[in-house]
């Protein structure tokens, strides 16, 4: 398989639960690497940016409201399959829908605050990582 590179951002629930470390020990137990990381505080702008594909759902500015209600925790991470390994840890959108132990099914308590985000596809993964990394060449893999 491919070593691949995907976008992660532990959500401001997650980081309020003081989960950082644990969400971080399933990445490192799962063979996928941490290459860049930043603690942030999104504006409304960067989480209206980086959702635009959604603007048009009835969820969207609630989504944004949470995004912005504390600090968050983003990452890239770098491994075999990256993509769909970090999708299966983090399980169904919908934490009542999340297989047990993954990530959303063992720290989040509902659809809207669901503790992390995981790129879907190689093309959004590209996207995500250079809107929060430009300074990470996504091309060099
Ligand atoms: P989506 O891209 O469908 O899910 P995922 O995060 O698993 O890729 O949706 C993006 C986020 O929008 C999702 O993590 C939480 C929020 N959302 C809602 O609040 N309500 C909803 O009904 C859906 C589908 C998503």
């Amino acid at each position: 398989m491919a070593i691949e590179r995907t976008l992660s951002i532990i959500k401001p629930d997650a980081v309020a639960k003081n989960v950082i470390g644990q969400i971080y020990t399933r990445f490192e137990n799962a063979g996928l690497k941490i290459i860049a990381s930043r603690m942030t505080q999104l504006s409304r702008a960067e989480a209206e940016g980086f959702y635009a594909v959604h603007r048009e759902r009835p969820f969207f500015k609630d989504l944004v409201d949470f995004m912005v209600s504390g600090p968050v925790v983003i990452q890239v991470l770098e491994g075999e399959g990256a993509i769909l390994k970090n999708r299966d840890l983090m399980g169904a959108t919908d934490p009542k829908k999340a297989e047990k132990g993954t990530i959303r099914a063992d720290f989040a308590d509902s659809i809207d605050a669901n503790a992390v985000h995981g790129s879907d596809a190689e093309e959004t993964a590209k996207v995500e990582i250079s809107y929060f990394f430009p300074a990470l060449n996504v091309y060099s893999r």
